[in-house]
């Protein structure tokens, strides 16, 4: 059963046109600067052992896993088939928006680790999502959503565009525990930009991630 969180003003978004729309081009760009991106490989390389069976959602043309550690399986999804097809690491992937469609094509206690990056932001229905997430989740697997400071803002229901840094943190776990995830962990950091601007003492891009692990 699905615990409701948010209310439908916070659901809502500037642009509530499709999804498919809005990712119908691909982007080949990356969307988290090399500080971050580098904190998040770091984080999975801790995290993932080469035996998991992993699930990149709402993922694009990199996933940021390790390149030297080959996994199980990597499974992909998300918007646009162009940047899926384009993706490395990806074994196999498909195309759906989430927020039409929650139900995910994947077995139950099918997946070791579920990764969302730059992605939950984008989400009206959280809940459905983190719960269908719990079904297909191994005993012991993990959820790792991870994101920073920046998004489409549009794109954005209210809840993520009015909410600071502190308050996204909060919500992503609320929706979890609500669905029946145990209390997530919370990784809040400051990166050290690369490259000059770091040497300079500048910053990246901030890393935040929540990760919950499904009971044995
Ligand atoms: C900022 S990009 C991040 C992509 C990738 N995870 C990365 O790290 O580069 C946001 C991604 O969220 C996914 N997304 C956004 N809205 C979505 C929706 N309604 N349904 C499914 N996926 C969506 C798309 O895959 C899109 O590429």
């Amino acid at each position: 059963m699905v615990v409701q969180v948010l209310s439908d003003a916070q659901r809502r978004r500037w642009d509530s046109s499709d999804d498919a729309l809005f990712y119908a081009q691909p982007r080949f760009v990356q969307h988290l600067d090399d500080a971050f991106r580098q904190r998040l490989t770091q984080l999975y390389r801790e995290r993932i052992p080469p035996e998991a069976e992993v699930l990149d959602l709402m993922s694009s043309w990199v996933s940021h896993l390790p390149e030297d550690v080959t996994y199980a399986g990597v499974i992909g999804h998300g918007l646009n088939e162009e940047e899926l097809a384009a993706n490395p690491r990806l074994q196999r992937h498909w195309v759906q928006n989430l927020n039409r469609e929650q139900r995910l094509p994947l077995d139950d206690a099918s997946i070791d680790a579920t990764l969302i990056v730059a992605g939950w932001q984008y989400l009206q229905y959280p809940e459905a999502v983190a719960a269908e997430l719990l079904r297909i989740t191994r005993p012991k697997g993990q959820l790792i959503v991870a994101f920073s400071n920046r998004m489409f803002f549009t794109k954005a229901p209210q809840v993520w565009a009015d909410g600071s840094d502190r308050d996204h943190l909060e919500i992503v776990a609320r929706v979890l525990v609500a669905q029946g995830w145990p209390p997530p962990q919370i990784v809040a950091e400051a990166t050290r930009a690369s490259g000059w601007k770091g040497l300079l003492g500048g910053n990246g891009d901030p890393f935040f991630a929540v990760i919950a692990r499904r009971p044995g």
